[in-house]
């Protein structure tokens, strides 16, 4: 088998976590990859990076500070890891993909649906391949709740409950501004949930929702409270789901909850239901996740268990990546596709969309930029 011979373009904290699952392909064996070159506008960024890389092997990518000139003189490039700042996504990919190269590409997608869109269509024309580096639902517990799911475990799917309610009064950086994020956590975590959603449940075909920022003043540093930063992104939002097969959802993400925090992830269907970190109830019985885990790589066929854990690996950015280099080379097809990353995000954007007119909001109506009010100001 070849190799990709292929680049990163940002290198900070989630770089680091691909690099982690490139080391664990490698020894693993699989060395279906070649880093040529690494880009940060950070150089010490991406000197480490390379020096990371060199590790396993056994060179040196070239450093950038400029993906433009990377992509001038790196000929041989065939691929771009994209792991930059929600705001330079749709700018960087779009240089890399009319510069021919097949891209992966952090969530969410983009800024903007409409930014999102001329990622997708950058893609087509240029014939590349556009993944969506959406790694949540990779996870083993994700693979066996759907495999619970399907498998009709629960029945039919009714209720969903996503609540996630705690503190986080520190300030987190670009991540709480909106023209660099995009939005807060119902973006940058609730696309992965979006995500989850759409894998375990369907469609969603419309929502309406409240956001808001009770909490605009957070700690700089939060070993020393003193210092105080105002974010601009939300920090609270509750939306009401209605899928199109008529399951109902309340998501609820707020990180600004004082006292009490509280998590409880669900579906709920006509026979039991499947709870995130615990496991799966019907009637009087209780399956512990790990024992359905088990349970499930058990029953899984060779092929399909080797394609979804090959060679047992586990952790979900050595997977992802695998698929796209082997994608690449022709080996295989893209899981989290495009417009996987659109239709995810576009339920984030939903929320913001929704609380900004005040009313519900169709799915398609994001996802066709029929409407983009809260966008506009992201542009
Ligand atoms: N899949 C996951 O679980 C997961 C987890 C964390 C972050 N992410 C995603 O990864 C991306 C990066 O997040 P992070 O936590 O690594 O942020 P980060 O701030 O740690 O790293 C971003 C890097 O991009 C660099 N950069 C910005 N613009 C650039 C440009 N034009 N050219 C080259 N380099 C540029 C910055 O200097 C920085 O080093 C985001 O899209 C984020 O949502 C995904």
């Amino acid at each position: 088998m070849g190799t990709v011979k292929c680049a990163f373009v940002g290198c900070g904290g989630i770089a680091n976590a691909h690099l982690k699952g490139l080391r664990i392909l490698w020894e693993n064996g699989i060395r279906t990859f070649e880093f040529l070159a690494v880009c940060d506008i950070d150089i010490e960024r991406a000197n480490r990076m390379a020096e990371g890389i060199a590790l396993f092997q056994g060179y040196k990518p070239k450093i950038y500070t400029d993906v433009d000139e990377m992509l001038e003189k790196e000929t041989e490039l065939q691929a771009v890891d994209i792991c930059t700042t929600h705001n330079e996504h749709h700018k960087v990919a779009i240089k890399c993909l009319s510069a021919k190269k097949h891209i992966t590409i952090e969530k969410p997608l983009a800024l903007t649906i409409r930014y999102a869109r001329m990622i997708l269509e950058s893609a087509r024309e240029n014939g590349c391949i556009l993944q969506v580096a959406e790694n949540y639902r990779r996870a083993l517990s994700e693979r066996t709740i759907n495999w619970v799911i399907k498998s009709g475990k629960i029945g039919k799917p009714k209720m969903l409950f996503w609540l996630d309610i705690f503190d986080r009064p520190w300030y987190w950086g670009w991540r709480d501004h909106k023209h660099i994020a995009g939005g807060g956590w119902t973006l940058d975590g609730g696309v992965h949930f979006a995500d989850l959603f759409r894998y375990h449940i369907g469609e969603v075909e419309e929502l309406y929702a409240v956001s808001k920022t009770y909490n605009p003043m957070r700690y700089r540093d939060r070993e020393n409270p003193s210092e105080l930063v105002k974010i601009d992104v939300e920090d609270t939002t509750m939306a009401i789901l209605t899928f199109e097969n008529g399951v109902t959802g309340t998501w609820v993400l707020t990180n600004s909850a004082k006292g009490k925090e509280k998590r409880l992830r669900a579906i709920y269907g006509d026979n039991g239901s499947i709870v995130w970190g615990e496991g799966l109830y019907i009637e009087d019985k209780y399956i512990p996740l790990e024992e359905l885990e088990e349970e499930y790589l058990n029953i899984l066929e060779e092929s399909e268990r080797e394609r979804l854990f090959p060679l047992g690996i586990k952790d979900t950015i050595a997977i992802e990546l695998k698929e796209f280099f082997d994608a690449v080379l022709g080996k295989g097809e893209i899981e989290t596709t495009g417009i996987v990353g659109l239709k995810d995000e576009a339920i984030s954007m939903a929320v913001y969309e929704s609380s900004w007119i005040n009313a519900p909001v169709k799915i398609k109506d994001i996802e066709e930029c029929r409407i983009e009010n809260y966008q506009k100001t992201l542009m």
